[in-house]
């Protein structure tokens, strides 16, 4: 008997993300029918997100059910196929949860096998897709103008980041840590990185962005948001994207205080969810790929290893501990 590992929701998390939250358990990989095809899971994102769906409050989906496999993603492979279009061999990716063995309706998306799980799963998965969106979509930047990016070192914030680089804009991004921001100012070639960690915010938005921010690509929300609140440029847009100080070890951050200056500088400040836009999905990758092809853009992925260890894995985005997009690869 073949036998599947999945993690289930064991209770609902208080504060920051911990081990028991989540439970290993063992079943037997079920037989498909009709229609249905049995994947092996081979690789999982991991999402900020994943803090919300666990918690027990109205969310953009509904929360994942106590008992019930873990929300998520997951790259693998076809090994089984009762649906046609699918054959054993095919590489899929699907929202099929933190289990080893996945039975799907057949709704799974064929992958490329020729592309690179790491770059499949961040610049060309819905991490790109949450980047290409937000910023065009709702911070729309013209060339020359001036665009923060805070969590830039992270998945969506490094491609954001970039986008804005590519289509002329002067780009600053916000991250934790020298290495991070090594990262940005030399691989990701932005004008300025700013370590939230070890500088004075302040002072480096003030020296940097003279004229105000005219986009602010915001991942993390709280104390950063209110700084940049305060330096915006006439008309700017701030895009919510996610707002990661939520889900950390400290309790929910205040709110801004400076939201009254989106009144004075006519500012916008909009949220998104890109699930939204899944029709623009293949005209998004399509474009994203090609940046990635000539260069122009370029991705990291931070890989732990082991099924067993997805909880600890997804802890290292509320810790910060991953450049680029977190994942894990089974072994
Ligand atoms: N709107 C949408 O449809 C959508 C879709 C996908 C993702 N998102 C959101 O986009 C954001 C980024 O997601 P991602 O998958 O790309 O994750 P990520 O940026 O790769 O990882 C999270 C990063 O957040 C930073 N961080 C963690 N706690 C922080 C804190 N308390 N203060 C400041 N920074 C903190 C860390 O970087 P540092 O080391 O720099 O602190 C960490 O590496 C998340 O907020 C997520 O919820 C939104």
């Amino acid at each position: 008997m073949k036998i599947n590992r999945k993690w289930v929701l064991a209770r609902r998390p208080s504060g920051a993300v911990a081990q028991e939250d989540f439970r290993l358990e063992e079943s037997a990989v079920p037989a498909i029918e009709p229609g249905q095809i049995l994947i092996r899971q081979t690789w999982f994102p991991l999402e900020p997100a994943m803090r919300g769906w666990i918690a027990d409050e109205p969310n953009y989906l509904p929360p994942v059910e106590i008992g019930a496999v873990m929300r998520g993603m997951a790259y693998g492979e076809v090994v089984e196929s009762a649906a046609p279009g699918f054959s054993p061999g095919d590489v899929v990716t699907s929202f099929s949860g933190w289990q080893e063995y996945a039975v799907d309706q057949g709704t799974a998306a064929k992958i490329d096998p020729d592309l690179a799980p790491e770059l499949v799963l961040s610049a060309l998965g819905m991490t790109g897709m949450t980047a290409f969106i937000g910023l065009n979509e709702i911070g729309k930047p013209q060339a020359g103008q001036t665009v923060v990016v805070s969590g830039a070192a992270g998945a969506t914030g490094s491609v954001a980041a970039q986008l804005a680089r590519i289509q002329g804009c002067r780009v600053i991004g916000i991250a934790g840590g020298e290495r991070k921001c090594r990262w940005l100012t030399e691989t990701a070639r932005l004008d300025a990185a700013i370590d939230y960690r070890g500088e004075d915010v302040a002072a480096r938005l003030d020296e940097l962005c003279p004229e105000g921010i005219d986009v602010f690509f915001d991942n993390v929300g709280g104390p950063l948001l209110d700084l940049v609140l305060d330096r915006l440029a006439l008309r700017a847009r701030v895009v919510v994207c996610g707002a990661i100080v939520r889900f950390g070890d400290s309790g929910p951050a205040p709110g801004p205080v400076n939201y009254w200056k989106i009144i004075q500088k006519r500012a916008r400040i909009e949220g998104f969810v890109v699930l939204d836009y899944l029709d623009r999905v293949a005209e998004v990758r399509s474009e994203l790929a090609k940046l990635v092809e000539s260069g122009e853009l370029a991705y990291e992925a931070d890989v732990q290893t082991g099924f067993e260890n997805l909880p600890s894995a997804l802890r290292r985005l509320y810790q910060g501990q991953n450049l680029g997009k977190q994942l894990l690869r089974v072994d």
